[in-house]
Order: structure tokens, then C-alpha cells, then sequence
């Protein structure tokens, strides 16, 4: 038998039943094995599909802007509401650069990121308005990282962005309300002042000065009554008449509170002392009132908003520190007035009031408004059970 000749049936025949039997045994075992393998590439198979489904699902139904661009910037996918948002579709972008969607002063910031991100380095979130075909602003929020290619080199960038329209114009309309929400406190006071000064001049033109006439009236009838039989009478005038002085008296003191004595004539340092000894008689809380009258004078705008911020402190303290000491500082240091007014209160938390928002709080935003007018700067500080502290520093 030559070897080189043998062909398969006569190798099989020469074969011994019992190798046949083992060689059959083992052509099933390995069926067995690819059938088993196969089994799980398809299974395999299925997953990755499946998966592959759930994120396409995911990245075409999601809200936000999916893209993705090579390592030149030009796109090479955009998800469904990209292009919803901008107006293009997805054809018309492939193979355009990135730029051609960003508003053009965005462009420059826009570049420089995307060459740091292919560099490697880290581009924190950041805001860029997207130009719709329509020609109209989108702005939008994104985040954008660099995608690696199995050699780790970078092959392009994967962004994420949210159209933040809605956001922004919430925004606005805060800051303008916030706006309003000034003018309207600004207006609030302006016109406090004004119906101060109303009801003081009121005060002395109808209620001082004939209250002055009843007086001289009262004494006119009393020196005019006979000196015999008329004890009853004469008690009740005198009783009249003080009477006419106490109203009187009150009635000045109710001007007195209502309109600022004479700035002018007295100086902010003695205008102070002057209301702190008001509102210490009335209150019972000890005021102290140190500095010297800054030379050369502030201008009037700064000492009258000093001087009702003054006022309002003071009329917080009354109100809600149960003081019994309320110290105020008046210097002028370094091109600066400081205006120092502190009291040993209860004591707040000035987070909590801006909290709390509308209800309260009129007080220390007028009074923050006030030193802002004057381009100065306005601090509260205080901790319950620890006093409160009120600076106002402005520039001369
Ligand atoms: N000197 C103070 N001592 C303790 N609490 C104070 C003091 N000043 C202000 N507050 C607190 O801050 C809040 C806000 O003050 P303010 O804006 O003037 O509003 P209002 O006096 O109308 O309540 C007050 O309600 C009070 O709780
Ligand atoms: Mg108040």
C-alpha cells in the first residue's frame, strides 16, 4: 500500500470500529461546541442590538442636543432634537464645521475650547447661543468631552446641550421684577418722606397754631373771670390750659419725629445725637452717640440718607432687639464715612430675613438702597443673642 495514495475510504476502512465510533463521538462534541458558541453570539448579538436600540432610543428621544464632530469639528451625527432646535437637518450639517451653527462673538471662545479639549485638557460646562436657520438666538447650555480612538489618540468631541430659552427668560423676568420690586421700594420711601413732611406741616400750620390761640384765649377768659364764687371755673382752665401745653408739647415732639430737624443748620453728627435723645426718651433705650461732624460737609443727598438710615435702625432696634444700649459711630477715615450703628439685642439671622422675602425685610432693603444711592456699601451683621451690628461705608 502506497501512502501517498490512500484516500479517505480506504483510511476509514482500515480504521477500527471502535476509532470510528470515537472519531463520530468527537465530530459531535465539537457540533456541539460551535452550536453552543453560535448560540451565544446570537445571543451576544441580540444584546448589542437591544442596547444599541435603548441608546438610539435614549439619544433620539431625549430633550437635549446630542452631536458629535471629528477631530477637524465638523459634525458627523446630530440627534433629532438637535435638529428640532436649530432648524437644519441632519444632511444638511454632516460635514460642516461646528462654527457654522454658533453665533458669531461666541465662535472665538468656541474654537479655543474645542482645540484644548483635543489637546486633552478638561472644558468645564459653558453657555454659547446657537444661530436657528430662521435667523433667530438660541441660547444653549453645553457639555462637551473629547472621544478617544483605540490608540487613545483624539478623535473628535461629544456634546450635550440644553436649550435654556426658558430658563434665560426667567431670569429675566426676575431681574426685571427685581428692578420694579427697587423703583417701587425707591418710591415707597420717597413718598414716606413727602407724607412725613405733609402731616408735619399740617401739624404746625392747623393743630400748633390754634392750639397757640385756644392758650391765649384760655388765659384772656381766665384773667377776665371774678376773683369771687368762681373756684369750680377757674380749676376747670387751669386744668384746660395744661391740658393745651401737654398737646401742644406733643405736638411738637410729633413733628419733631416726623421731619428731620434742620440738617443744614445742625450738622449729621448733632442731627443724630439730636434724634437718638428723641428716641432714647421714648423707648427707654440708652443711646450714645460718638464722632465729629466731618469737615468739609458731605453733600446733603449723603447726610439725609445717612441720617434715615439712622432712623430706621434705630426704629428696628425699638421694634424688635429689646436693647438696652444702642451705640452709634459716625467717622470719616481713608476717603471713607463709616456709619457704625450697633445694639445689645436679641440679635437675627440676617440670612433667614432675606429668606422670609416679601412679609418683611422693607426696612433693610430700603436701607441697603439707600447707601447704594450714595455708592456706599451697607452690612448687617448679627446672630441671635448676639447684638446686631449695621455698617454703611461710603466714599467721600
Ligand atoms: N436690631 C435688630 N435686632 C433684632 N432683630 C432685628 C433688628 N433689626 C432687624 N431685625 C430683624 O430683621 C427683620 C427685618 O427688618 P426690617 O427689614 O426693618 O423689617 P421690619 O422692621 O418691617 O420687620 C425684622 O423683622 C427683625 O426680625
Ligand atoms: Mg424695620
Amino acid at each position: 500500500m502506497k501512502r501517498g495514495t490512500r484516500t479517505g475510504t480506504a483510511d476509514d476502512a482500515a480504521k477500527s470500529a471502535q476509532e470510528l465510533i470515537e472519531e463520530i463521538a468527537s465530530l459531535r462534541r465539537r457540533i456541539a461546541r460551535l452550536e453552543k458558541a453560535e448560540g451565544e453570539r446570537r445571543r451576544a448579538e441580540a444584546a448589542r442590538r437591544e442596547s444599541e436600540e435603548k441608546y438610539r432610543n435614549l439619544v433620539e428621544s431625549t430633550g437635549d442636543l446630542i452631536f458629535i464632530v471629528n477631530e477637524k469639528g465638523t459634525y458627523t451625527y446630530v440627534n433629532p432634537q438637535f435638529e428640532r432646535v436649530t432648524g437644519y437637518e441632519a444632511r444638511d450639517l454632516m460635514g460642516r464645521p461646528f462654527t457654522f451653527l454658533v453665533a458669531p462673538e461666541h465662535i472665538d471662545a468656541t474654537i479655543l475650547r474645542f482645540r484644548k479639549g483635543i489637546r486633552g485638557e478638561d472644558t468645564p460646562p459653558y453657555e454659547a447661543d446657537l444661530v436657528h436657520r430662521n435667523g433667530e438666538r438660541v441660547p444653549v447650555e453645553f457639555m462637551v468631552t473629547t472621544r478617544y480612538d483605540g490608540a487613545g489618540r483624539a478623535a473628535g468631541r461629544f456634546g450635550i446641550g440644553r436649550d435654556i430659552t426658558e430658563r434665560k427668560r426667567a431670569e429675566e423676568t426676575l431681574k426685571q421684577q427685581s428692578r420694579q420690586l427697587r423703583i417701587l421700594s425707591a418710591r415707597l420711601s420717597e413718598a414716606e418722606e413727602w407724607e412725613r413732611k405733609r402731616i408735619a406741616r399740617e401739624l404746625h400750620d392747623q393743630v400748633g397754631q390754634n392750639l397757640t390761640v385756644v392758650g391765649i384765649n384760655l388765659s384772656i377768659v381766665k384773667s377776665a373771670l371774678p376773683a369771687e364764687g368762681t373756684d369750680v371755673l377757674q380749676a376747670r382752665l387751669e386744668d384746660s390750659m395744661v391740658l393745651v401745653e401737654e398737646i401742644t408739647e406733643f405736638t411738637r415732639g410729633l413733628m419733631g419725629d416726623l421731619r428731620p430737624p434742620d440738617m443744614d443748620l445742625l450738622g449729621l453728627v448733632a442731627s443724630v445725637g439730636w434724634y437718638g435723645e428723641r428716641f432714647s426718651a421714648r423707648t427707654g433705650v440708652d443711646v450714645v452717640v460718638e464722632g465729629k461732624e466731618i469737615q468739609p460737609r458731605p453733600a446733603p443727598e449723603i447726610e439725609n440718607n445717612l441720617f434715615r438710615i439712622v432712623q430706621e435702625v434705630l426704629t428696628n432696634i425699638g421694634k424688635h432687639a429689646r436693647a438696652g444700649c444702642a451705640r452709634i459711630l459716625i467717622e470719616a477715615a481713608g476717603g471713607v464715612i463709616r456709619l457704625a450703628i450697633s445694639d445689645d439685642g436679641v440679635g437675627f439671622d440676617p440670612t433667614g430675613v432675606r429668606k422670609a422675602g416679601e412679609r418683611n425685610g422693607w426696612g433693610l432693603m430700603t436701607m441697603a438702597e439707600r447707601a447704594e444711592a450714595i455708592g456706599g456699601r451697607f452690612l448687617v451683621e448679627s446672630k441671635v443673642g448676639e447684638g446686631t451690628r449695621v455698617t454703611v461705608e461710603v466714599p467721600l
